[in-house]
């Protein structure tokens, strides 16, 4: 078979979640409802004749019972016209993989959140979860295998598939593979908590590409160093970087739909005005519930502000939505519970029959978000460590009021947002609490000049744009 020229070439995406869910309905029959993200905007980027496979897991039962019926080839009916390859890996080992490796060990390595009580500890339990992390990887890269034409270029995303750019490359040695970290890279001597023989599989794993591309530098470089120590360099694998702005068209669009109004009019009667008729400000976060996001912080943050700063009772709103995700999990659960605790405190200290000082949301709604997003005067974005933060770029571009930003200096978006953020050192309460002072004291103009700067950062790097940056440095 001859290969064809690499600009030609078909696209593979491998990655955990696929742009589409299906949930079985009581009746039987299965409901398709498809997904966002900056990787759905990206592949839309090479149009829809381009010869693209989208190859996923089956996540929940309506995934699994989906592959049962159609062999893993969802109708295109379904999918918008995108081919995908819906893998149904066996549930244990799915949620050994998914649960027990990516996580647990992977997602706390890398956001640095192992702490006493939660220190880690890799027994027999885990040595069966990463066999399970294998099984599941191999799944990937056979799928790939067998879905790809000559020279087709593969795009392998994140931290539950590592190890698909080693066996893909010993399976398909033609193919031009590329693999994507959305998430930080440890430093050496953290990622070193994992095995010594997983963590060099890990390496060896991604190595497997042609290219490994992250977010910042600073995460590339960590990559670097890990691969320095552990096997004494790179290899033949180019390291690249690609930060990831927001959606700018669709955003502004899809937050100015009815929807969003309606969101916004019952949004306005919670935030409240103040007894001298003022329409009272807002501190917005917007995160899935999980431990780097760093909520709970944000929230003592919030509750110093209000105890040190008595000016700002019943001046000012949080609107904190805290989507639940991960679960499955008991530490992820037992935040979300911590979470809504420390906002019930909150709210029982301050709280008065007009005011409520915290409004947690905990069911996901992406009009309502993106109300919030138009009503924010500051966005809080407070994580611990983060790959990049899209929210810290889509707030201030949706607001209205020219909002001012606190950022953790720890998230990947600090690299470009740096400048016109209040920035914050995510462990540090006392701080956090003066920047949100100093973001709702800051002048109005002087905000809409940082909001308007951040605006323009926040969408240099549209998810298009990332995604042809990666396909043109694979192919070249
Ligand atoms: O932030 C890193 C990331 O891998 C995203 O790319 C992805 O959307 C998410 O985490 C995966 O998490 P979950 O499986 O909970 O959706």
């Amino acid at each position: 078979m001859v290969t064809e020229p690499p600009s030609q070439a078909q696209v593979l995406v491998a990655s955990n979640r696929g742009p589409l869910s299906y949930t079985l309905r009581d009746d039987g029959t299965l409901e398709a409802k498809r997904g966002g993200g900056g990787l759905v905007s990206g592949l839309s980027a090479i149009g829809p004749d381009a010869d693209a496979v989208w190859v996923c897991a089956a996540l929940g039962d309506g995934d699994r019972e989906a592959v049962r019926r159609t062999g893993g080839r969802p109708d295109p009916a379904d999918t918008g016209g995108q081919r995908v390859r819906m893998l149904g890996i066996a549930p244990e080992v799915y949620a050994d993989a998914y649960n027990g490796v990516a996580n647990s060990a992977l997602w706390f390595v890398h956001h640095l959140l192992y702490q006493t009580p939660l220190e880690p500890s890799f027994g027999p339990e885990f040595r069966a979860q990463w066999a399970s992390y294998e099984t599941y990887n191999r799944a990937f890269a056979e799928a790939l295998a067998d879905e790809a034409a000559d020279g087709a270029a593969v795009l392998v995303q994140d931290y539950h598939l590592a190890l698909v750019p080693g066996i893909l490359r010993a399976l398909r040695p033609d193919l031009r593979i590329g693999h994507f970290s959305h998430t930080p890279w440890a430093p050496v001597d953290y990622f070193r908590l994992l095995p010594d023989d997983i963590a060099r599989q890990l390496l060896r794993g991604i190595l497997g590409a042609d290219r490994a591309a992250f977010l910042t530098h600073r995460w590339a470089d960590a990559f670097t160093a890990c691969c320095t120590e552990l096997l004494g360099g790179t290899g033949n694998t180019t390291i690249g970087v690609h930060g990831l702005g927001a959606d700018g068209d669709f955003l502004r669009e899809r937050a100015n739909r009815p929807d969003v109004d309606e969101r916004i009019v019952t949004l306005r009667g919670q935030i409240g005005r103040t007894s001298t008729g003022e329409e009272r400000k807002t501190i917005v976060r917007v995160d899935r519930t999980e431990l780097s996001k760093n909520i709970v912080r944000g929230l003592l943050a919030y509750r110093l502000l209000l105890t040190d700063r008595p000016e700002w009772r019943e001046r000012v709103v949080h609107l904190a939505f805290a989507y639940p995700s991960r679960q499955d999990l008991a530490v992820y659960r037992e935040y979300t519970a911590e979470v809504q605790r420390v906002a019930d405190e909150i709210n029982a200290e301050f709280g008065t029959d007009d005011w409520t000082p915290v409004v947690l949301h905990v069911q996901d709604d992406f009009a309502r978000s993106l109300g919030a997003y138009r009503l924010a005067d500051v966005a809080l974005v407070n994580p611990i460590r983060d790959g990049m933060n899209l929210v810290a770029k889509e707030i201030p571009l949706v607001s209205e009021r020219g909002c001012a930003l606190v950022l953790s200096r720890e998230a990947g978006a600090y690299e470009e947002l740096g400048e016109d953020a209040l920035v914050v050192n995510p462990y540090d309460i006392s701080a956090t609490a003066a920047a949100l002072h100093e973001a709702l004291s800051m002048p109005a103009d002087e905000r809409a000049e940082r909001a308007k700067r951040l605006a323009a950062a926040a969408t240099a790097l549209p998810p298009q744009q990332w995604f042809l940056d990666q396909l043109t440095a694979l192919r070249a």
